[in-house]
Parts: C-alpha cells; sequence; structure tokens
C-alpha cells in the first residue's frame, strides 16, 4: 500500500494534533493500537507545560515521546525494554528532537532515576504489563515530584469479569489479556495506596473504534486484512473492549 492509501485509512478527525505526524511514520514505529493518537487523548487530560521533565514509560518506539516533546515542548526519557535506546536515538535525531528526547534502556523495576525528579510520568499501551501488581504505584509514584502527575491509557474492558471473559470473545481471548482492566478497576488500583489522587478514570469515548481502524489500517497496509484482533473488536463493537486511561497526581 502507498503513503497517501495509509494516510486516508488513518484519516480521524478525533486527534488534529496527530494529523500533522506521517502515517507510514506511525505505521513503522507503534506497537499498539497508535501511540500518537493516545498519547494526544491521555495529553488532552494532563497539564504539560514547556521545559517540563517527563518519564515516557515503556515508550516503545518513542513515537510519544518525539509528539509530546514536539507539541508540548516538554523534556522526555523515553524508556523502554523490547527497544534499543539506539534505534530511538535515531528515531529522535531525524525528528529532530534529540536534545528534549533521552532514549533510556530500563526494566520498569530497575529505574534509573533520581526520586522526585519528574514532573510527569505517562505510558501509553504498556502499563498493564507491570503495573498490575498492588505494590508497583509504590514504586513508580517515588520518581514524580509530589503533585505531579501520572497518566496512563491502554487497552481495557468496559467493565470487570468475574473469571471467564465475557462468552462472545471467548474465541479470541488469550491468557495474557487477563491484565486489561476497566477504568474502575484502575481508579480502585491506586486510590487504595493512599499514595495518588486519581483525577480521571474514564474509557476513552469510542476509544474501540479507533483501536479498530488501526488495526484494520496496519492489517491492510501489511497485505493480511481481517487479523484476529480486527476481528475480536468488529465482534465486540464496543460492548467490552476500548482504552481505558486514567490520570492521577501524586499526594504529598
Ligand atoms: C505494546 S508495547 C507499546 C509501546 C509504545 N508505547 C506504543 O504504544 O507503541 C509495550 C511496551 O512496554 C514495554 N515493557 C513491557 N514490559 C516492560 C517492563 N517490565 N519494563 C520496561 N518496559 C516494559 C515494552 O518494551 C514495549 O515496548
Amino acid at each position: 500500500m502507498d503513503d497517501a492509501e495509509l494516510e486516508v485509512l488513518l484519516r480521524n478527525e478525533r486527534y488534529p494534533w496527530s494529523a500533522g505526524y506521517s502515517a507510514r511514520w506511525i505505521v513503522d514505529g507503534g506497537m499498539g493500537p497508535n501511540p500518537v493518537w493516545q498519547a494526544e487523548a491521555l495529553a488532552e487530560r494532563m497539564r504539560l507545560e514547556p521545559g517540563m521533565r517527563v518519564l515516557d514509560m515503556g515508550c516503545g518506539a518513542a513515537l510519544s515521546s518525539i509528539f509530546l516533546a514536539k507539541e508540548f515542548g516538554v523534556e522526555v526519557w523515553a524508556t523502554d525494554l523490547w527497544v534499543k535506546p539506539e534505534e530511538n536515538l535515531r528515531r529522535t535525531t531525524e525528528a529532530h528532537v534529540e536534545d528534549q528526547v533521552h532514549p533510556i534502556y530500563a526494566e520498569a523495576h530497575a529505574l534509573p532515576f533520581a526520586e522526585d525528579f519528574f514532573d510527569a510520568l505517562i505510558s501509553i499501551g504498556a502499563y498493564h504489563y507491570f503495573g498490575t501488581d498492588d505494590l508497583y504505584l509504590g514504586y513508580y509514584s517515588r520518581f514524580v515530584r509530589p503533585g505531579g502527575q501520572i497518566g496512563i491509557i491502554q487497552p481495557g474492558l468496559a467493565a470487570e469479569y468475574e473469571t471467564l471473559p465475557p462468552p462472545h470473545l471467548e474465541p479470541y481471548w488469550k491468557w495474557d489479556f487477563c491484565a486489561w482492566h476497566s477504568a474502575g478497576w484502575w481508579r480502585r488500583h491506586w486510590e487504595k495506596t493512599g499514595l495518588v489522587t486519581v483525577e480521571v478514570a474514564d474509557r476513552l469515548p469510542n476509544g474501540w473504534r479507533d483501536w479498530l481502524q488501526w488495526n484494520e489500517a496496519c492489517d491492510h497496509d501489511r497485505g493480511t486484512p481481517g487479523q484476529e484482533e480486527a476481528q475480536m473488536l468488529h465482534a465486540d463493537s464496543g460492548q467490552s473492549l476500548g482504552l481505558a486511561r486514567v490520570v492521577a497526581h501524586r499526594n504529598n
């Protein structure tokens, strides 16, 4: 598929800031449902100002880090485990933000930062890989200054299910989807620590449609339309699946 066709498939008026970024660049680097759209959706509920120090935890190919640096003038520590920092340095240099975005290789439980260092911690499509442990927020939140913000967005559910997934999702279900939770679950998960105050915990309006649009565009681009995740999102039609967004600030 050529770049112009891909651009059309990923046109989405919901995300005006993301529209300034090439669809090909996003598809080549995206590791989950459009990290740039998700960064925009998260940023609209956070207070990001020029010069702020931001941790992008689980940044993957650092597209969200580059987006936030360019759109908000923040300085970003683009931290990831699976993507090599050399690769992200190349991308930040190509995007002319190498002075503003710092690629870091680190595991989420061994972060090489000083406590209270950041003004904001963000995580896109990644926090559920390491943050469902009851005790993790106590570790993670110490890296943001008191009063600083913590924002996450990732695949999630409309509501928690008791044991097995809803029957219409069973044909598609993989065991590790057990880490997908509702916004309400995340609110409770964080609030019960007493360490943060949750400001936003919602299901992104129409997030499932954005996710599906992303998957369909990527599937078409690879020449393999109708892959399983897109089938699952179609079958669900927003009943259970979507994107869960949570924003909190660290208590003093
Ligand atoms: C689905 S990808 C999302 C990447 C990127 N934010 C995006 O949306 O394209 C999940 C990312 O979480 C990171 N990750 C998962 N477990 C991690 C851990 N224990 N420590 C650090 N990063 C982790 C991986 O390196 C991976 O890049």
